[in-house]
Parts: structure tokens; sequence; C-alpha cells
């Protein structure tokens, strides 16, 4: 129902979103520089952080989506077109997907690469084993969701930006905590 309801995220909305927000970038920084590293312990301290944030991104989504589920987001203002309205919830939701596919396609190509995959340090149970075409197959659609991740984030930056220039529209302001 537009118009009614609260007009802002909770604190604890803004903080899963920005620290959310935050984690994926650094996850593209690492990922990106990662894969151009020389084979060496360099290369392989840096796929293990990759992995261990990337891990911590699924948890954090697990939680963001336990809140999310219970709590509905605050109402656009009225002068917003219900077709930027469903837009903005798609691509929101195809955030959490895609939030969630990505640590799983990283994790089983991970898995299928022949090196044990840890959590800062912690094993996890190894049940995969080196098969190259399965590790190239998960690594593909791990790349792929990178991508849908940029276009969706391209999309996500577009909208919350042209609103700052509609008056009343401060759609960022709800997202931010003053
Ligand atoms: C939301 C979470 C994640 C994001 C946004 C992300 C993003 C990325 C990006 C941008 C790359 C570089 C891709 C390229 O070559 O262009 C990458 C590579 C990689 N990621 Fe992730 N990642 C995430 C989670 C994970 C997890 C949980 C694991 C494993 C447990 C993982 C394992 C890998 C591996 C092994 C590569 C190298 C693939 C290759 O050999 O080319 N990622 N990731
Ligand atoms: C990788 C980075 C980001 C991800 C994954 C992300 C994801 C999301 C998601 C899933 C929501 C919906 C929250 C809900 O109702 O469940 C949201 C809302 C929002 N995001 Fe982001 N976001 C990112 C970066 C940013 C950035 C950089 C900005 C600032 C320019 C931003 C501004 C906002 C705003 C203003 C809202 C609230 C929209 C509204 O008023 O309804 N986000 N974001």
């Amino acid at each position: 129902m537009p118009g009614s309801g609260p007009h802002k995220y909770t604190r604890l909305a803004m903080l899963l979103h920005w620290g959310m927000a935050a984690l994926v970038c650094t996850l593209f920084a690492i990922g990106w520089y990662m894969v151009d590293l020389p084979k060496g312990p360099a290369r392989g301290e840096t796929f293990a952080l990759h992995k261990s944030l990337g891990l911590s991104a699924f948890l954090l989504l697990v939680w963001r989506l336990a809140w999310r589920l219970r709590h509905p987001a605050p109402t656009l203002p009225v002068s917003v077109p219900t077709w930027q309205a469903r837009l903005a919830h798609g691509v929101h939701w195809a955030f959490y997907g895609l939030l969630g596919l990505q640590p799983l396609t990283g994790y089983l190509s991970s898995s299928f690469s022949g090196y044990s995959t840890r959590f800062f340090g912690l094993p996890l149970p190894q049940w995969g084993h080196a098969d190259p075409p399965l590790n190239q197959f998960f690594t593909e659609l791990h790349v792929a969701g990178s991508l849908a991740l940029l276009a969706l984030l391209a999309v996500h930056l577009i909208g919350t930006l042209s609103h700052l220039l509609q008056p009343g529209e401060n759609l960022l302001r709800r997202m931010l905590p003053w």
C-alpha cells in the first residue's frame, strides 16, 4: 500500500544493507585481482580470503533474509510510478536470489578444484574431488553470476540516484541513518 506505513528502513536493515554492499564490493575487487595472480603462495592466500569472505556473505544473506521475511520494506512515496516500484522490487529480490547462488557456485567450483575449502582456516568437509570439467562448469556459472550481479547493481544505482533529482523522492535517505 503506497503512502502509508513507515518511510525508512530500520537501523538493523541499514547495517545489513551497507555491510553486504561493502562485502560484495570487496569480493569483486579480490575476485578480479586474484585470478590474474601467478601460481604461488600469494595466489593461494588470496583465493582463501575470497572464499572465506564469500562464505561470510552467505551467512550475512541468511541473517538478512530471515530478518527481511518478517519485516516488510517501508512503503514508497505515492509519487513513484508503479513500473519503477515493480522494477525496484524485482531488482531487490533478484539480488537476494543471486547473492544466494553466487557463494553456492563458488563453493561448488572450489569443491571440485582438488584443493580443500577453508572458512578462515577452518577446514570444511571435503566431499568433492578434483574434477576439471565440473570445476570449469561451476567457475563459468560463478563468473556469469558476478556479471549478472554487476548488471543488477547498475540498475539499482541508476534507480536510486535518479530519484535524488525528484523533489520529495530522496529514496537514498530511506537507507541512511541521518
Ligand atoms: C557473494 C559472494 C561472491 C562474490 C560476489 C564473488 C565474486 C567473484 C568474482 C567477481 C570473481 C572473479 C571472476 C572472474 O574471473 O571474472 C570470483 C572468482 C572466484 N570465486 Fe567468488 N565470489 C563470491 C563467493 C565465493 C565463494 C563462497 C567461493 C568459494 C568458497 C568463491 C570462489 C571463487 C573462485 C574459486 C574463483 C576463481 C574462479 C576462477 O578460477 O576463475 N567465491 N568470485
Ligand atoms: C553490491 C551492493 C548492493 C547490494 C547487493 C544492494 C542490495 C539492496 C537490496 C536487496 C535492497 C532491498 C532491501 C529490502 O527491502 O529488502 C536495497 C535497497 C536499497 N539500496 Fe542497495 N544494494 C547495494 C548497494 C547500494 C548502493 C551503493 C546504494 C547507494 C547509492 C544503495 C542504495 C539503496 C537504497 C536507497 C535502498 C532502499 C530503496 C527503497 O527506498 O526502497 N544500495 N539494496
